[in-house]
């Protein structure tokens, strides 16, 4: 699909004003996203888990200006606080989109937004964010252009998410979302993410992810230092292949629900990450120690339970615990008697696999 499909058509319809709420989810990765080519398109596939408690809800205010503007007009609120720091990313975010929606310089904005997560809790808000807000703004193509679908929606939504924030286009939907091209995978796209087209064993029905905050400051490296760090990593091209090949056993894995292997790729994929950046120029350990006490406590537990609790990483120090639905009690008991000592302030957060974004009114 040309990225000439995603430009707006103009129906000849106008709005003088209006609002728009939605809230839209974190996602967290099995493989991962992690280097990038020119306009946000990913160097290998990825696939995650959507998250249903995580998440970002965003109020879009928008009124006509009398004349188009050069800029573009909008003021952002965390929280019922002005938010002035957001203003460049989201205007580097417009920039980018601009060319497929051209009406956004037609108005001007209020950016209404919260998340049910603490903002310092060292979980990025990008994914949830940036998807909410891709979604106000089709909201507002949509009542230009009523005839849009709803999969053209959901579509142009996570390919505008995607120039926002990389793995935000895995946000829209759920409860599994692929993103990058994947030959094995019928419909996906380096440009969007979608829903993973094939059978799923009822052992990953309602996963949990409990997220351990050992480390809730900002991050040490941002994801787009991050992202480029790849260019000319001497490991990228075989660690992009691997991306490849865990995402296709994965499908018979996801199929026949052995946790034993799904286990050994995702924890693979999360060092592998690290590694990634331990490796490349500069490099950075973005681990703490408490990480590592954590993942030994695992693997011990692990060991003497036979239970199916894993971890996997984002670009920071926090602990993601994914384990099967079955399994919360005696995982909850592990956490609160083993691993809360690790993290920042007791604060851990519990969450499992939801069905994507909402709209919340109109
Ligand atoms: O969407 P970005 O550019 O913040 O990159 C996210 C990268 C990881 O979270 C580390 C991996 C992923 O696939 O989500």
């Amino acid at each position: 699909m040309p990225t000439s499909a995603f430009i707006h058509t103009t129906s000849g319809l106008t709005i003088e004003k209006g609002s728009v709420t939605w809230e839209s989810p974190s996602n967290i990765a099995l493989v991962k996203y992690w280097g990038k080519k020119e306009n946000q398109i990913p160097a290998n596939p990825s696939i995650s888990f959507t998250l249903s408690n995580c998440k970002t809800i965003t109020t879009l205010y928008y009124k006509k200006l009398s004349s188009p503007s050069d800029e573009f007009q909008f003021e952002v609120y965390l929280e019922g606080k002005k938010q002035d720091d957001f203003k460049p990313k989201i205007n580097t975010f417009f920039k980018r989109i601009e060319q497929y929606v051209p009406f956004i310089k037609e108005f001007e904005y209020k950016i209404e937004t919260s998340n049910t997560f603490p903002h310092s809790s060292g979980i990025a808000s990008s994914a949830s964010g940036m998807s909410a807000l891709a979604l106000c703004i089709m909201s507002i193509e949509k009542e230009l252009n009523p005839s849009l679908t709803d999969a053209n929606f959901t579509k142009k939504a996570s390919f505008l998410a995607r120039l926002g924030s990389g793995s935000a286009c895995r946000s829209l939907e759920g409860d599994l979302v692929c993103w990058g091209m994947h030959k094995e995978i019928k419909g996906t796209s380096d440009l969007f993410g979608v829903k993973y087209p094939y059978e799923v064993h009822k052992n990953f029905k309602n996963y949990q992810d409990t997220i351990l905050l050992v480390d809730k400051g900002e991050k040490q490296v941002s994801s787009t230092v991050g992202h480029n760090l790849m260019h000319n990593h001497p490991y990228a091209e075989n660690r992009f292949q691997q991306a490849h090949d865990n995402l296709s056993k994965l499908i018979d894995v996801f199929k026949s629900g052995d946790l034993k292997s799904f286990i050994e790729i995702v924890e693979s994929e999360a060092l592998t990450l690290h590694a990634m950046m331990m490796t490349s120029l500069p490099y950075f350990i973005l681990m703490k120690p408490n990480t590592l006490e954590i993942i030994n406590k695992i693997w011990s537990f692990r060991e003497t339970s036979g239970l199916h609790l894993c971890f996997t990483l984002d670009a920071g120090a926090n602990v993601h615990l994914l384990y099967p639905e079955n399994e919360k009690l005696e995982v909850l008991d592990f956490i609160n008697s083993q691993l809360v000592g690790y993290c920042q302030n007791g604060h851990y957060i519990c969450d499992s696999i939801g069905f994507g974004a909402k709209l919340i009114s109109k």
